[in-house]
Parts: structure tokens; sequence; C-alpha cells
């Protein structure tokens, strides 16, 4: 019987337990994968602590990975059996083997291993839909990116900043501000000794930014809409750090008609077309070489548990990679 992570109940990292589950048998549009390789998400933080309601328990965790598709259900017109194959967003992947939707797999080119497609999935269709089609950045653009050396951080300040944007990067720390250097920072803001605001103030002129790219939540939604210009936009994409409290609106008006989104993966990548033109773009990216894919700690899948303690101390840098 094939290993798997599964959690009884919400809790704490000692609740992802490392069991064997019985084989998954795909039904009607899915397959059957092998995986190679397995992506953690801090959603999969989110969905153990029941921040995020998961569907039902037992709960397989896990939105991210890669490996070769071994069966087919009925009516799979999208993959053959022994494609390579990589996929982001459908809860399931922390196990060796794993059924889903055919429609939610892409395939992948050679230019893309097989540990490099389950460290990007997620954290790179995350960078492409908010730079290209929910901020819509622009050559020229003065941006500020908060975690920027963490995963979705990585590959987004690279894009940016091959695309001509002048990206302000937030670190927890010292020993992270090289590393957002390294991922095109501009200039680097260290969040546990400096002030935010005044510092991209200092940086801008007085001006302030285009958009802001909020994942911290709580810690830093105050600060980052201080941070922008007139009409910039703030887009609030996850809380790393809590839950932000309710925003009275008018609010917006003062600080300069802004505009605030809180977008998730699931709705610009929603149809088949949108999946695979935005994995398309992210393995183009990759594979030029102009986005490179930092896997900062690789853990055995058994160690799920370590892996999100250390997720959840902000120990980690780039992407984080489980190994079943
Ligand atoms: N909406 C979407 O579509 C979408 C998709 C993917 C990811 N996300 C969100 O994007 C964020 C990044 O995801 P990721 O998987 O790539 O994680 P990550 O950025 O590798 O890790 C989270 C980072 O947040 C920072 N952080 C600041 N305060 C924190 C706190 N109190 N506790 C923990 N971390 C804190 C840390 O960086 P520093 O120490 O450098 O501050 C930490 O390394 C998450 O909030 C996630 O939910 C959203």
């Amino acid at each position: 019987m094939p290993n798997a992570i599964v959690l009884h109940e919400v809790g704490g990292p000692e609740k992802l337990q490392f069991e064997s589950i019985p084989e998954p048998v795909p039904g009607p549009g899915q397959v059957r994968i092998r995986q190679t390789a397995i992506g953690l998400n801090f959603i999969d933080v989110y969905l153990r602590t029941g921040l995020y309601k998961a569907p039902a328990f037992p709960f397989i965790p896990g939105q991210e990975g890669a490996g070769v598709v071994e069966a087919l259900g009925p009516g799979v017109a999208e993959v053959a059996v022994g494609d390579r194959v990589a996929y982001a967003g459908v809860n399931g992947a922390y196990a060796e083997v794993r059924v889903l939707p055919a429609d939610r797999l892409v395939h992948l080119p050679d230019g893309v291993d097989d540990r490099t497609a389950a460290a990007m999935m997620l954290k790179g269709m995350t960078a492409e839909y908010l730079l290209f089609r929910c901020a819509r950045v622009q050559a020229g653009d003065t941006i500020l990116f908060h975690a920027a050396a963490g995963g979705v951080g990585s590959i987004a300040c690279q894009w940016a900043r091959a695309l001509g944007v002048r990206v302000l990067g937030t670190v927890g720390g010292p020993a992270k501000v090289r590393r957002a250097k390294d991922n095109g920072c501009a200039e680097v803001i260290d969040t546990k000794s400096e002030d935010i605001v005044a510092r991209v103030k200092a940086l801008t002129g007085g001006a302030g930014v285009a958009a802001v790219f909020d994942s911290v939540g709580k810690d830093t939604f105050a600060a980052s809409l201080d941070c922008l210009r007139p009409r910039g936009m703030l887009v609030l994409f996850g809380q790393s750090s809590g839950v932000v409290p309710p925003l009275d609106l008018s609010q917006l008006a003062a600080k300069g008609s802004l505009f605030v989104t809180r977008p998730t993966m699931g709705h610009y990548v929603a149809t088949r077309p949108e999946l695979v033109a935005s994995a398309g773009r992210l393995c183009e990216v990759v594979s030029s070489g102009a986005v490179r894919i930092e896997i900062g700690r690789i853990y055995p899948l058994r160690d799920a548990a370590q892996a999100h303690r250390d997720l959840e101390a902000r120990q980690t840098t780039g992407s984080t990679v489980l190994l079943p």
C-alpha cells in the first residue's frame, strides 16, 4: 500500500501523520500519478490549522506536485500513461500516489525537471497571475513585494525585474536581505529593524509605489496601504502573519483613491485554457533562465511536520520540496 501524510483533525504540525493508504483508483475524467516531488505551500498550513476549512477528514494536504501518469479513468483525453506531468491547486499532494482530474494536469517540457516543477507550479502560476493579470505591472513601475525571499516572492521578484519593474522587497531579518537582492530587488527593507512606510517613501521621493503585493497580512496591511501612490493597487494575497481585520472603505478615498483586491489563484486558472496558458508562460520564463527556481530545503515526505514547523517559523527561503 502507498504511503501518505494524513490529517485526521486540525491542529499543530504533529497532526500530520505518515500512514499507509489504499491504492487510489481513478474515476471518470481522473488519472492516477506516481509522484516524484511535492511542493510545500503556506496554504497547507492554513488547511492544517483550520484557518481554511478542509473539505472532509481524514484529509491529505498539499496542492502542488509532479510525477508520472500510471493509470487512467474512463474518458481521459488530456494525458496518457507514462506522461511526465505537474499540477497545482488540487488537495491531496502529500502522497506517493494520488488521483486527480486529468484536466488539472499540465505536461512538463524537457527543460523543467520534476523537483523544479514541484517547487514552482503553485508559486509560479501565482506570480504569473499577480503580475500580468491582477495588478498588470508595467516596465518602469515601482512595486513593493513583501516576503521577497519566500516561495512566491522569490519567483515574482525575479519575474518583475525581468519585465523592467523596479522591485522594493521586504524580508524578516538580515540573513534574507542578500537573497532578496539576488531575486532582483533593487532595494530590500528588513521589517525586523526598519520602518516600511518611511523607507518606501524615501526610496520613491515621497511618491509611493504603483502596487503592493502583500501576503503577510495582519502585520503589514496598514503599512502597505500607506506605501501606495494615489490610485495605486494593494494586492492582498495571503495572511502568513494572521488575518487582516475588516477595512473601512472610506480609508481608500482618504489615502488616494486606492484599489484593494484579495485574489486567489483558483479564480485565475479556473478554465483549462487559463491553466495551460499560465503554466506555459511559467515554464517558458524558467526555461529561458530569466527566472530561476530556488529550492531552499528538501525533506522526505514523512518529515512533512518538520517542514511545516520551519515554514511557519520563517526559517525557509525560496521553495521547499517533499520527496515521496
Ligand atoms: N492568493 C493566492 O493565490 C496565493 C497563492 C500562493 C501563495 N499565497 C500566499 O502567499 C504567501 C507566500 O506563500 P509561500 O508558500 O511562498 O510562503 P513563503 O513566502 O515561503 O513563507 C511565508 C513568508 O512570510 C513571511 N512572514 C512574515 N510574517 C510571518 C509570520 N508571522 N509567520 C510566518 N511567515 C511570516 C516570512 O518571510 P520573512 O521572514 O522574510 O518576512 C515567511 O518566510 C502565503 O501567505 C500564501 O498563503 C497566496
